[in-house]
């Protein structure tokens, strides 16, 4: 098994199902781009039948990006298919992404069938796609809570068909980081014909797992790995890319590798969040305002000692801003007067004492101190000399 992991983005699918950040074609265009840019393997552009503007998206989607695969998604159905086939006529590099519910919960009571019924259906569309694109990726939907020797199967049976990736989506986020990866790993060890297709992790977020519950995925043998920028996505959201990307990078131990140029992630995540008008939450790992922003005591002491005494990952890799280091009353001496020198001020440690005490009475009344109050706290200084 390679250690070449390809990343399949779904913000313009997945993503984009999110209510109030629907796109129009030409911003959608302007992500396609970026996610070009930024070296994603995979872009799914859209669900073609769900509707005449996504199915237009996918077109012109297709047409204006040329070195990432360009994805159309499709129930296990001929007019979904032959809706995805039209869709991606101007794709250079073209893959269907069909599928079906796995669980027994989904083929009971949402689709109201048998486990044998849906089998066939599977693979029938897979067969009946192969007919016009040779890259096929099959869904399990919902395949964190189905029965795993079904599961098996199921995987089985569509590669058996002329599925190329095999996607395991733990759809309502309910799995494990140590179940989602004991799950890939059965497939990996029972699935006999998997040297014939990779396996994808498509995690959601409920219970705030979709990181951990991919990299668990990859770490047992997925080779894909399905993610939107900011983690966007259905309910809690999906895996998000930049700290699926992130993790790789950080940890060679897991033997991993991906083509995403990092330093284009921050600016990927501000125009994502721009036109989706989705703010970044400011505790967002990697792309979050405060990812780098160091406020306590301790913490800004130890960070002015050796950067990496509280950072491990260094800005300028993720393209974002340097390191900021933020003066409130919870900030020490030291802060204060790295921020002063930087300001031109050379301070005695006398005047320290006193700055450091008219800053703290500040800092207690306005949230946060800027170089222009401690220019006036310089100032006041100055004066009583
Ligand atoms: O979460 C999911 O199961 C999906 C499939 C359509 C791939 O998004
Ligand atoms: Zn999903």
């Amino acid at each position: 098994m390679g250690n070449r992991v390809f990343v399949f983005d779904t913000t313009l699918r997945d993503g984009e199902q999110v209510p109030g950040c629907q796109l129009n074609t030409d911003e959608k265009i302007q992500v396609a781009k970026a996610l070009e840019a930024l070296g994603v393997d995979i872009i799914e552009a859209g669900f073609p039948i769900s509707s005449p503007g996504d199915f237009n998206s996918v077109v012109e989607i297709s047409k204006a990006v040329s070195n990432p695969v360009i994805c159309a998604l499709t129930r296990a159905k001929e007019m979904d298919i032959d809706s995805a086939v039209q869709a991606l006529k101007y794709a250079k590099r073209k893959r269907i992404h069909t599928g079906i519910g796995s669980s027994d919960v989904h083929i009971q009571y949402k689709l109201r069938s048998t486990r044998e019924q849906i089998l066939e259906q599977g693979v029938a569309a897979v067969k009946y796609a192969k007919k016009y694109v040779e890259d096929i990726e099959f869904f399990c939907e919902d395949a964190g809570r189905a029965d795993i020797e079904f599961l098996a199967k199921m995987v089985e049976a569509v590669i058996a068909a002329g599925a190329t990736v095999v996607n395991i989506p733990d759809t309502t986020g309910y799995t494990l980081p140590w179940q989602f990866g004991e799950r890939m790993k059965y497939l990996v060890d029972h699935v006999k014909n998997l040297d014939k297709a990779i396996l994808s992790a498509h995690c959601h977020n409920d219970l705030g797992l979709a990181t951990a519950n991919a990299i668990s995925g990859l770490a047992n043998g997925a080779r894909q790995v399905e993610c939107t920028i900011n983690g966007i996505g259905e309910r809690a959201g999906n895996t998000s890319l930049e700290e699926v990307v992130m993790i790789i990078k950080s940890h060679p131990g897991l033997g991993l590798e991906t083509g995403i140029n990092t330093k284009k992630l921050y600016e990927t995540s501000q125009l994502v969040s721009r036109l989706m008008k989705m703010p970044v939450q400011p505790n967002k790992a990697v792309v979050g305002k405060n990812a780098f922003a160091h406020s306590s005591g301790i913490h800004q002491d130890g960070f002015l000692k050796h950067r990496e005494n509280y950072e491990i990952i260094d800005p300028s890799d993720v393209g974002a801003d340097a390191s900021s280091i933020v003066l409130t009353a919870r900030s020490g001496r030291a802060a204060l007067s790295h921020r002063l020198l930087n300001l031109g001020y050379s301070v005695s440690k006398e005047d320290l004492d006193v700055v450091y005490k008219n800053f703290l009475d500040m800092a207690d009344k306005k949230k946060q101190v800027e170089d222009e109050d401690l220019r006036v706290l310089m100032k006041e200084i100055e004066m009583t000399k």
